[in-house]
C-alpha cells in the first residue's frame, strides 16, 4: 500500500525538499502551506493543501481533505517555522506570541489533528524539525531557542506516549541550511535606543552574516527526514548537516560553563 506523508511549510526550503524526496520515493505527499496557489510543486502523487499552523480550521480542513484524498496518513513532518532574533526587550508581545504560536502551538495542533488517525492505524511516524538551536543557544535568539527547546521536550515526552500504540515521534536537528530561513523567515527586531545591546548586536550580525559560513543544501535534511521516517528504529534524535554533527558533539563534550565561555569568546562578550 502506498504510504502518505503530510508536510507543513512545504512552500520552500526543507519542507519543499522533503516533499520532493518523498514523491521521488513513491509516497503520496500532502504538501501543506499557507499559499498553495503560488506553489510550483507538481507530481502525480501530490496534493497541495492550504494549512496555516496558527489557524485551527485550516489544520482540520487540510487533515480531513488529505484523508479523503489518500485514505491514510502514515507520517507527519512538522516543519513550518521561523526565527525571531533580537533583544527580548525590543519585541512586542504580539511578536513573542506569534513565534510560539507558530513553532510550538502550531506543531502541537497539527500533531493533535493527525494522532487520532495514527492511533486508529496503530502506526505512524511524526518528525519534528528542531534545530541545533534546540540543544544550545546563541545571543539574541532567546525566543527561537525557547520554541525549539520546547519542541525537544515535547517530542521526547511524546515518544513514550505514542509507543503505547506503535507510533513513533522523532526529532531532526539541522545546522545551517541554505533556505529562506535567514531571509524572509527571520523576524529580526532591534531598537537602537536600547544602547547597551548594540555592540553585541553588531557582533552577532557580523558572525551570522558571514557568507562563507558552512551551510548545507535542504536536500541533506530531506535525506535525514527520509531516514527518520523509514529506518524502523526507535532512535529519537537525528542531526542534519556536518556543522550540526560537529556542534552537537562539541556541546555534548562540554559542561555548561565551558560552552557558555566558548560562546562569549566567539561573540566578544
Ligand atoms: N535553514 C536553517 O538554517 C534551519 C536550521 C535549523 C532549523 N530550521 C528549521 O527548519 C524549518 C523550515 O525552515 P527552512 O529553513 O526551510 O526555512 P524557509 O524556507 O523559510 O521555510 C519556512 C516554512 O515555514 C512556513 N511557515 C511559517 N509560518 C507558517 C505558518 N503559520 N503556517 C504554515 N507554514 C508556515 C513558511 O511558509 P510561507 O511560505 O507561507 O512563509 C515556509 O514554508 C523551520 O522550523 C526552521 O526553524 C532551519
Amino acid at each position: 500500500m502506498t504510504q502518505t506523508i503530510l508536510i507543513t511549510g512545504a512552500s520552500t526550503g526543507i519542507g519543499r525538499a522533503a516533499a520532493q524526496r518523498f514523491m521521488a520515493e513513491g509516497w503520496n505527499v500532502l504538501a501543506t502551506m499557507r499559499n498553495p496557489e503560488s506553489s510550483d510543486l507538481t507530481g502525480e502523487n501530490l496534493s497541495l493543501l492550504r494549512l496555516d499552523v496558527t489557524d485551527a480550521d485550516s489544520i482540520h480542513e487540510a487533515v480531513a481533505a488529505g484523508l479523503q484524498h489518500f485514505g491514510r496518513i502514515d507520517a507527519l513532518l512538522n516543519n513550518a517555522g521561523y526565527g525571531a532574533c533580537g533583544p527580548l526587550e525590543a519585541f512586542t508581545e504580539a511578536q513573542i506570541r506569534r513565534q510560539f504560536e507558530t513553532n510550538v502551538f502550531g506543531l502541537l495542533a497539527v500533531t493533535r489533528a493527525v494522532l487520532p488517525q495514527m492511533r486508529a492505524q496503530k502506526s505512524g511516524v511524526v518528525v519534528n524539525i528542531s534545530s541545533v538551536g534546540g540543544r544550545m543557544t546563541f545571543p539574541f535568539f532567546s525566543l527561537y531557542h525557547g520554541t525549539k527547546f520546547a519542541v525537544e521536550g515535547i517530542t521526547e515526552a511524546l515518544a513514550f506516549e505514542l509507543a503505547t500504540f506503535g507510533a513513533k515521534v522523532k526529532i531532526v536537528e539541522p545546522g545551517a541550511i541554505k533556505t529562506d530561513f535567514a531571509g524572509r523567515s527571520l523576524d529580526f527586531t532591534n531598537d537602537p535606543a536600547l544602547a547597551e545591546y548594540q555592540p553585541l548586536i553588531g557582533k552577532v550580525l557580523e558572525v551570522f552574516g558571514q557568507t562563507d559560513r558552512p551551510s548545507s543544501d535542504p536536500s541533506i535534511v530531506a535525506d535525514v527526514i527520509w531516514q527518520a521516517v523509514t529506518d524502523g528504529t526507535d532512535r529519537l534524535r537525528y542531526t542534519a548537516g556536518e556543522d550540526a554533527r560537529v556542534l552537537m558533539a562539541n556541546r555534548s563534550a562540554m559542561d555548561d560553563a565551558s560552552f557558555t565561555a566558548g560562546v562569549k569568546a566567539r561573540f566578544g562578550i
